[in-house]
């Protein structure tokens, strides 16, 4: 009977799981390189978003793995011991998304009645005509909207953006093979912010709640800025973004690059990670500026571009903490650029780092530091300060006419700025104004 008892009380110590930690709501389950729990507390279950990027979502949405392990009732008596265990794995279920079945939009009539009422939205070959938006302002929280098909806009006189994205932990996705066309060749002219009006940015993101994903959209020929961000708590990953056609010129744009201003992001939010991500376009890359905080972007491909920038820097304004990690920035006029606006005042850039950052045929400045930005080059003004910028393993060549580096700080309004590993050649003229950078 002792042995009995022992076995029962072993199998009794298996049916009491281990204590291991669950990962909160929201919080990161799985994902290559995760180390974290990747179980979920109740109430939610770890859904894979991407081979890098399982999340702990609430409920049962989407498709998720289920593996049940059910161990059957001992009994222990004096004559018998019954001892018996079944095991069920891997039930694989498809269920619709907390809140309701899929509901496909075809028509742009039919936008705000699923926005209103759905958590799981299909748009289908979505024609939003002009002078009309494509809201999805007001999600129900942790919704999915997928992209299917080609999404289009119809030509308009205007400056308002054409989609609006806001809510609580929502998931913006595509299928395979959707693009989201901008129709920016009806709107540009060579002048981006200037000439004819546009809308100013293409996607604007107004909130985003603590853990937003936004991720395998082709987007192509916006009409200005592409992305303007605000909110906290986004991830944007695997995007490309391909507005190349506006390299060319067109009947307005007197021989110069029809698309103008086009940056791919501007970020005013905090807590925000880009990875995955190539932009091919006329401006900056990224721009992280005005009160952006905790931004990160990494493995970034910029084609064409004015890099990977912070700014411009207005006054009375703070970014704090941007790493741009492991990029390669192609062939546009600048690699790493902080600017911050001539004369402006009472702003603070802290905190910033460039790191792994492969450029190739730059035509302007391969490192660029400009506190003159929009005012006079060569007569930069101290009233913001950037502390603590570090380039580290930032190395590629610029063009003959370009410069290697280009710092201009104001009196006094720099410190903290070091180079480690840092290599940039083939330009000439640098100019470097803080210690002896260059
Ligand atoms: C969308 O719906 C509106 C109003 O119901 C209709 O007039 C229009 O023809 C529809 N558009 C398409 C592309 O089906
Ligand atoms: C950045 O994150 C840290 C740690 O979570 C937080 O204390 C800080 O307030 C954040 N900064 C901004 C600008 O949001
Ligand atoms: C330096 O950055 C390049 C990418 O530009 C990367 O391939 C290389 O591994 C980095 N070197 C180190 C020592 O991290």
């Amino acid at each position: 009977m002792g042995l009995k008892k022992l076995t029962s009380a072993a199998l009794l110590a298996t049916l009491a799981a281990p204590v291991i930690a669950q990962q909160s709501i929201y919080g990161q389950c799985g994902g290559i390189g995760w180390t974290g729990p990747t179980s979920c507390v109740s109430g939610t279950t770890c859904q894979y978003g991407n081979d890098y990027y399982s999340q702990c979502l609430p409920g049962g949405a989407a498709t998720t793995t289920t593996k049940t392990t059910t161990k059957a009732t001992t009994t222990s008596t004096k004559t018998t011991t019954t001892s018996s265990k079944t095991t069920t794995t891997s039930t694989k279920t498809t269920t619709a998304a907390a809140g309701g079945t899929t509901c496909t939009a075809s028509n742009i009539s039919q936008v705000s009645s699923v926005v209103a009422s759905c958590t799981n939205i299909v748009l289908s070959n979505i024609a939003v005509p002009g002078g009309q938006q494509l809201n999805l302002n007001s999600l129900k929280a942790s919704t999915t909207v997928t992209f299917s098909g080609t999404t289009t806009f119809g030509y308009y006189s205007w400056t308002s953006p054409l989609i609006l994205i806001g809510g609580t932990d929502f998931h913006i996705t595509a299928a395979s093979g959707a693009i989201i066309d901008g129709n920016g060749p009806a709107w540009w002219d060579g002048q981006g912010d200037g000439g004819q009006p546009k809308p100013g940015h293409f996607i604007q993101v107004t909130s985003a709640g603590t853990k937003s994903l936004i991720e395998k959209l082709t987007i192509k020929n916006y009409p200005n800025h592409c992305f303007t961000l605000g909110g906290t708590g986004l991830t944007l990953q695997n995007l490309n973004i391909d507005n190349s056609a506006g390299n060319a010129a067109n009947s307005l744009s007197g021989g110069k690059a029809a698309a103008h201003n086009s940056d791919g992001f501007n970020c005013k939010a905090k807590n925000v990670l880009f990875q995955d991500i190539t932009v091919n376009n006329q401006d900056d890359c990224i721009a992280v500026s005005s009160g952006a905080g905790n931004v990160t972007a990494q493995r970034m491909t910029c084609i064409g571009s004015h890099g990977l920038s912070i700014g411009s820097v207005g006054s009375s304004t703070t970014i704090d903490n941007v790493k741009f990690l492991d990029s390669t920035v192609k062939g546009g006029e600048n690699g790493c650029r902080i600017k911050t606006v001539s004369g402006a005042t009472g702003s603070t850039v802290s905190n910033v780092l460039f790191q792994n950052i492969a450029l190739s045929g730059i035509t302007d400045d391969g490192i660029i530091i400009d506190q003159a930005y929009d005012g006079t080059e060569g007569q930069p003004t101290n009233g913001v300060k950037i502390t603590n910028v570090q380039f580290v393993n930032v190395t590629g060549t610029v063009a003959s006419g370009a410069k290697d580096y280009y710092i201009s700080c104001g009196s006094g309004s720099c410190s903290g700025i070091t180079f480690s590993g840092v290599k940039v050649t083939g330009g000439k003229g640098d100019s470097c104004n803080y210690g002896s950078l260059c």
